[in-house]
């Protein structure tokens, strides 16, 4: 059978299956029981440098093919988190998600997740709803750019920047994070949504706006990985509404070395990881692929 085994610049992974962030990652020992289930990394909870209590209720609903969230990127900060990222990195390999307003808030976040012992970065530049963060930071290259030099400059490990589907500059987002020396992108993140309910007349989340993921969004993300791999050389980690082995495979073959899996842990637990990289041996059995190196990227040939 093929190694599932995957390198994501200098990083390698037994398999290409992560947790992405903001599902099972509040907590260490939530992070540590989905390493144990077979993902080859965990992304950790958007970490800011305060504690950040989200929005109220609702935040968090379900629609058709999928769920929109606005949770408000709760978090205890990033001082009370090292006791979590601690138990996680016992398991496995624990990239560290983070959130800033500024590049010295995202240099400061790095820093303190490089010392905790995460083995990248993940910068969040594409939460679709907060003021001041996410997109509002990542939709302009320049300062994606700016953010992704000061992080690389400050720390050792990888630089991966996650990055917002709810652009139409995508190509040149991914090639800022590339010129600024960034070691892989992640797309995509949430699809800006909003639900009303036509008896109160109003939009059910108390932010009104939220971001969509689940199946929904897979043939977006999908069509993303396939933009960027056109133009960019550096790792792409797709994401988005990935729920079983040919989703995983639609996205290694648009340009993934790695895809994340998110909503689905909603339906399937954490078993999801063992069940999808499980489908994808199989696969490469059936069809005669020895690596998913050998894979990646191929729908462009
Ligand atoms: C939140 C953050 C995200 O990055 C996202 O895509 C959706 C919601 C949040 O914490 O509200």
């Amino acid at each position: 059978m093929g190694s599932l085994k995957t390198t994501i610049g200098k990083l390698e992974f037994t398999n290409p299956s992560i947790l992405a962030s903001g599902i099972m990652d509040e907590t260490g020992l939530s992070m540590a029981r989905v390493l144990d289930s077979g993902a080859g990394a965990v992304v950790s909870k958007s970490i800011g440098t305060k504690a950040n209590l989200g929005h109220v209720n609702p935040c968090f609903l379900e629609v058709t093919s999928g769920y929109i969230n606005s949770m408000g990127l709760p978090n205890p900060g990033i001082d009370a988190y090292k006791k979590e990222m601690e138990m996680a990195i016992i398991k496995g390999k624990v990239i560290g998600s983070i959130y800033g307003a500024s590049a010295q808030e995202f240099v400061e976040l790095a820093g303190k997740m490089e010392d905790f012992g995460a083995c990248a970065i993940e910068l969040n530049l594409s939460c679709p709803h907060a003021k001041g963060y996410g997109i509002e930071v990542g939709t302009d290259p320049k300062i994606v750019k700016d953010i992704v030099v000061a992080v690389k400059s400050s720390i050792k490990i990888p630089v991966w920047a996650k990055l917002t589907p709810n652009t139409h500059i995508l190509s040149d987002i991914g090639r800022a994070v590339e010129n600024g020396g960034g070691d892989a992108v992640v797309a995509i993140n949430t699809l800006k949504a909003m639900v009303i309910e036509p008896e109160f007349a109003k939009p059910v989340l108390s932010n009104k706006i939220g971001g969509l993921s689940g199946n929904a969004i897979k043939p977006v993300g999908v069509r993303a990985v396939y933009d960027l791999r056109e133009s960019i050389s550096i790792p792409i980690i797709g994401t988005g509404g990935i729920s079983n082995y040919r989703d995983a495979l639609e996205y290694i073959m648009a340009g993934a070395s790695a895809f994340q899996i998110g909503s689905a842990i909603f339906n399937d637990g954490p078993e999801i990881f063992r069940k999808i990289c499980g489908g994808i041996s199989k696969f490469m059995k059936r069809y005669g692929y020895d690596s998913i190196e050998s894979m990646v990227g191929i729908a462009h040939e």
